[in-house]
């Protein structure tokens, strides 16, 4: 049986699309990984807000093809890697509104014990490259998903002082001040491994889920624990 892996963003003008494509390329260079990639839906005040942009125009064309994510594509996976561009250093309404819907998924532990990672894009160097990551990260763990960051041993690329995205805790791109920045080949490898460290992680979770408890140790024979 393969190893599932999907990779659920939301993307206005179409950096964070680019770093998910990459995401899902790392993935798919693991062995016997079968990979979806799939949007969140648009919230109607936003696509108001935005329809009569020509960036986001162009981005949504790009990407009307994507399906949109559903709880089954969650259900699907084994291991899940979120994208979403900051907003005042906080994920996209429209990631919280998808993952607001995982109620359900929640009640039932169906997330549990699945690798998960985050990936994001900022305009500018210091506007929430990490802490949109980070925030982005309490719910997976309310859901029970087992977090994975990009670390430096194995992304030399962020280990700069230069003005790019990325970090420990996961891949990220610059869009600009102006939004015409797209992200750079350091930042797209950074969106490889993270892609393939999940699909990954994720196979050995697989794994461990047939690993059964055969022995509880008892106050009698470990004394007091
Ligand atoms: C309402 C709003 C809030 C934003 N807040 C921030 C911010 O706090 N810091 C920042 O660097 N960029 C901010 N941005 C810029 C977006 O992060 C940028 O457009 C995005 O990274 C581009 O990614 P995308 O092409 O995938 O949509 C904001 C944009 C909008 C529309």
């Amino acid at each position: 049986m393969p190893t599932n892996v999907l990779v659920v963003y939301y993307s206005a003008y179409g950096h964070t699309y680019k770093m998910a494509q990459a995401v899902a390329e790392g993935a798919k260079s693991v062995a016997d990984i079968d990979v979806r990639i799939r949007k969140v839906p648009e919230i109607p005040a936003a696509q108001q807000a935005m329809s009569s942009q020509p960036a986001y125009i162009e981005a949504q064309e790009a990407q009307k093809d994507v399906p949109e994510a559903t709880l089954d594509d969650l259900r699907w996976a084994d291991g899940i890697c979120w994208g979403s561009p900051t907003r005042y250093g906080n994920v996209t309404s429209q990631m919280k509104q998808f993952i607001d819907t995982t109620g359900p998924l929640w009640n039932a532990g169906e997330l549990e014990d699945k690798a998960a990672g985050v990936f994001t894009s900022t305009a500018t160097i210091h506007g929430g490259q990490e802490t949109t990551i980070i925030t982005a990260m309490i719910p997976l763990l309310h859901l029970g998903m087992i977090l994975v960051g990009t670390p430096y041993g194995q992304n030399p690329q962020i280990l700069v002082t230069d003005g790019i995205g990325g970090s420990p805790y996961g891949p990220a791109t610059l869009a600009g001040p102006d939004g015409t920045r797209q992200p750079s080949e350091p930042e797209l490898t950074t969106a490889r491994n993270l892609g393939s460290r999940v699909a990954r992680v994720a196979t050995v979770l697989k794994g461990m889920q047939h690993i059964e408890e055969h022995h509880v140790p008892k106050e009698e024979e470990y004394g007091p624990m």
